[in-house]
Formats: C-alpha cells, structure tokens, sequence
C-alpha cells in the first residue's frame, strides 16, 4: 500500500487497515489522521470491499494515544483555530457508512480507545489495556473519550477511568461492555477477520442499515429511534436482496447478494 502510517490490505471483501508507527506504539498523528480518512473514503467507493478492520502493528499497542509529540507545544488559539481533533470526530467517522471492527491487539489509551470507540464494535485480545490517561497530561479526552465511553460504560465506570487514568484490562473491559468479545491474543486477529467476513457475506444494505439503527439509539428517544428502525426495515423491503433472502430461506438454499 502507499501510505507512511498505514498497511492496508484486502483480503476478499474485507479491508485490513494497520496502524504502523511502532517505534511510537502506533500514536496518532495528523499523518495518520489524514491517511485513516484515505484508507476509509477508499474502502468506502470499492463495492467488492464490505466490512474492515483496524488493528495495531507489533504486539504491544493498537495505539497509545494521540501523539504527544506532536501536541505538547500547541496552544489554545492554534488548536481552536484548526478545530483540533475535528478530524477524528467528523471527518473520519463520516468517510464511511460500512462496518468495520476494531481489533485490540494491546494498549488503547487516550485516541487509541477513543479510535477503537469509533469502531461499529472492539474485539479485544486478553492482553489488550484500555484508557483514557489524558488527566494526567494535565488535559482531558479530546476525541470522544469523556462523550462515547459514557454512553457505553455509564458514569460511573468512566468517571473511574477519566478522574484516576488507570487503565483496565480486557475481561473488565468486555464486562462493563466495552469490548464485544475478548479472545487469546495469538488468535485475536483471526476472529476478527472472521467476524468481518461473516459482515462482509451479508446483503450489503442490510449491513449498512443495522449499523445506522444501532448507532441512531444513541442519538433519539426510544419512540423516535423506534421509528427509524421500521421505515428502515420498510426500505429495505423494497430492495431486491430482501426478495433473494426470503426466497432463498424458503428454499433452503444460500441467498446471493446483489447489493440492490
Ligand atoms: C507519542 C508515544 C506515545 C504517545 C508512547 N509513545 N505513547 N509517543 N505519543 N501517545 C512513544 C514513547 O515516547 C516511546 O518513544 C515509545 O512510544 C515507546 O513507549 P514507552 O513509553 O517507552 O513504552 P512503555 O514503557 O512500555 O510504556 C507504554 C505506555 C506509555 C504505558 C503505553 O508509552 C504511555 O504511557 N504512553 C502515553 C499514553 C497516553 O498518555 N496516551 C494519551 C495521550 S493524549 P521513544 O522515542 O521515547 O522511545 C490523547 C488524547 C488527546 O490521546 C487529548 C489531549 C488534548
């Protein structure tokens, strides 16, 4: 692939995406900023590719963080001019509507949980370590850490992990539901692009609505999130890969997408 930060792979349908800065436990710069919204619009206009995943290179860290680096002389009127951090919250998770899985493979502190938050769900390796350390930067979470991780976890659990830096390893993390599924580390990559694979032979509208009706419970009311799950349902309805699901449930044979 031609990217500085990035190796980016497919492997049938699927896009491996991996963060490749280990000499700085994949810390995320601007570069990588830049090149993840790349990878992201790429995987987005390719109709072979369905579902992707992000996971860390070397077998230390998914990504320690944002780059401190890279942030410790930047004042308040520069990082409110350029909107710091917009890039991960707006652009990046606008790039694209498919699913992709975020695949845990060590340390996921400050941006690094913050990015395997973004994802549609963690899949998370024993050795993996999440938090959001910022505090004792002197600072908070800049990319979603004190808004997402709440959501998920409750006040409780991410006031601890805000207020103390500590981090939490990856039994408690599946526990109070932040990762989906914790798996032996040799063996976590594989799952994940097992389950990405199972995403990716599904019918590709179906996969995108799933995901837009889980994400839109975050954002409604129960009624109104209710609501938008069934004129989704009533959508897809209509496309021709409901037709070619039901039919192909009632004759007991695979079903083949078209994507229409
Ligand atoms: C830049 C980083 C980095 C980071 C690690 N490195 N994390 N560089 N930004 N976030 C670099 C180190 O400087 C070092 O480079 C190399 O990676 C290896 O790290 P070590 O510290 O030597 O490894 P180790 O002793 O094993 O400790 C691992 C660690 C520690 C516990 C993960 O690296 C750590 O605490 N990192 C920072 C975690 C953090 O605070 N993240 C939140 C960032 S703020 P050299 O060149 O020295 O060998 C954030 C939100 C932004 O993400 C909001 C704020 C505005």
């Amino acid at each position: 692939s031609d990217y500085e930060t990035l190796l980016v792979e497919q492997r049938d349908a699927v896009t491996l995406v991996t963060l490749n800065r280990p000499h700085a436990l994949n810390a995320l710069n601007s570069k990588v900023l830049e090149e993840l919204i790349q990878a992201f619009r790429a995987f987005e206009a390719d109709d072979s590719q369905r579902c992707a995943v992000v996971t860390g290179s070397g077998d230390k860290a998914f990504a320690a963080g944002a780059d401190i680096k890279e942030m410790a002389d930047k004042g308040s009127a520069e990082m409110y001019k350029a909107d710091w951090f917009s890039g991960w919250t707006e652009d990046f998770t606008r790039a694209s509507r498919k699913p992709w899985i975020a695949a845990v493979n060590g340390f996921a502190l400050g941006g690094g949980c913050e990015l395997a938050m973004m994802a549609d769900f963690i899949i998370a390796s024993e050795n993996a370590k999440f938090g959001q350390p910022e505090i004792k930067l002197g600072v908070l979470p800049g990319m979603g850490g004190s808004q997402r991780l709440t959501r998920i976890v409750g006040k409780s659990k991410a006031m601890d992990l805000c207020l103390t830096g500590r981090m939490m390893g990856a039994e408690e993390a599946e526990r109070c539901g932040l990762a989906a599924r914790v798996v032996a580390h040799e063996k976590m990559l594989d799952e994940a692009l097992e389950a990405a694979a199972t995403i990716a032979g599904m019918a590709p509208l179906a996969a995108i609505a799933n995901k837009e009706a889980v994400d839109a419970a975050y954002e409604t009311t129960l009624d109104a999130g209710l609501k938008y799950e069934r004129r989704l349902f009533q959508v897809l309805a209509g496309t021709e890969d409901k037709a070619e699901g039901m039919a192909a449930f009632v004759e007991k044979r695979e079903a083949k997408w078209t994507g229409r």
